[in-house]
């Protein structure tokens, strides 16, 4: 599923047949068996915030095949490659597009598939699971304190919930309507549907405040928030208007908690082995289970990214392979 021109996913985004990649050095060659849709995919389709394209390439994307999250079977290995073999099933990231039979992935961004998920819930955990795992790590201890979840039933948020949980925190979930039971089975201590509450309903008690939905103002996150709290900031939200987007709000965080005991901090979700493997064991220890909207098949990806788009998933939408 490929995209040689930046626009609308409907127009741009087509089926191609191309070569199949040969793994380079430190590299897998995988059979892909499914493949997570999230925002920063839609990024790369629409070229929107133009900033992206400074990164991605000015007038094209300098790598026409879509998607990052991956989950399938190793069926050749590039020279350097340890502790991978064909046959391994395998979860992680590619760079060069996961939208597709076979795609290449570095290991050092891999690991095995955990025995207790299908490819869809482990194709599901890469971008969303370890962006939450590092921002519930960036929020520091979290035994017997109060942490609320802005877009709590999302990619990262479902994710983030669970791993405040089994952290100990007290879990406060702010979602949509309808989403009340799901955040009740991963644990959430409160759920505040924004539709009818605002997030400062119960006062400055959060010590602290993970965004993912990124449209609330600075002084409203303030004051959910106690005196000496943090905001992390995970996102901007996708189709944030300007130059640079959603990033505009990750980049004024730091100035606008400058004359405050309140701090704002941007997080930035890091790809590597390492994180999956901590996954695999909290997903072992039965912590942390992905949760799935809907699965597209591979034809139907335009209309994964447009349920994606209208920014109300529960949970991943997931891409699964037409064989
Ligand atoms: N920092 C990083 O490294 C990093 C990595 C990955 C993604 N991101 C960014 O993080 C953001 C979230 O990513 P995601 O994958 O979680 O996106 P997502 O799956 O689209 O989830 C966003 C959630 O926000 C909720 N939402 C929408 N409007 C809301 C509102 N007014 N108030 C509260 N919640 C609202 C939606 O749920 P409801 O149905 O409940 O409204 C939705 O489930 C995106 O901007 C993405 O680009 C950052």
């Amino acid at each position: 599923m490929i995209n040689r021109r930046y626009g609308d996913p409907s127009t741009v985004l087509h089926l191609a047949d191309l070569p199949r990649p040969s793994p380079g050095r430190g590299e897998v060659l995988i059979e892909v068996r499914a493949a997570a849709v999230d925002p920063g995919v839609w990024i790369l389709i629409t070229g929107r915030p133009p900033a992206a394209r400074l990164a991605f390439g000015l007038r094209r994307p300098r790598q026409p095949v879509r998607g990052r999250d991956l989950a399938g079977v190793v069926v050749a290995t590039g020279p350097g490659v340890t502790g991978f073999t064909a046959g391994d099933e395998v979860y992680g990231t590619s760079d060069r597009g996961s939208f597709a039979e076979f795609a290449v992935a570095p290991v050092t961004r891999l690991a095995h598939k955990p025995t207790r998920l299908s490819f869809t819930e482990a194709a599901a955990i890469p971008v969303s699971g370890q962006t939450a795992l590092d921002a519930i790590r960036a929020a520091g201890p979290l035994t017997g304190r109060r942490i609320m979840i802005i877009g709590a039933g999302g990619g990262i948020g479902a994710f983030a919930v669970q791993l405040a949980v089994a952290g100990g925190a007290h879990v406060t979930a702010v979602c949509g309507p309808g989403k009340a039971p799901l955040m009740d089975s991963l644990g959430a201590d409160r759920v505040i549907d924004y539709t009818r509450a605002e997030i400062d309903r119960d006062g400055p008690v959060h010590d602290v405040i993970l965004d993912t939905a990124g449209c609330r103002p600075f002084p409203l996150l303030r004051r959910a928030l106690t005196p000496a709290g943090t905001v992390l900031l995970a996102g901007g939200g996708h189709d944030a208007p300007g130059f640079l987007g959603g990033f505009t709000r990750q980049l004024r965080a730091p100035l606008a908690g400058l004359f405050s005991r309140r701090r704002l901090r941007p997080i930035a979700g890091h790809e590597r082995a390492a994180g999956l493997e901590e996954i695999n064991r909290l997903v072992e220890a039965g912590h942390l289970t992905p949760v799935i909207d809907r699965t597209f098949p591979l034809s139907d990806t335009v209309a994964a990214i447009a349920h994606l788009a209208a920014g109300h998933p529960t949970g991943k939408i997931v891409i699964t392979m037409d064989r």
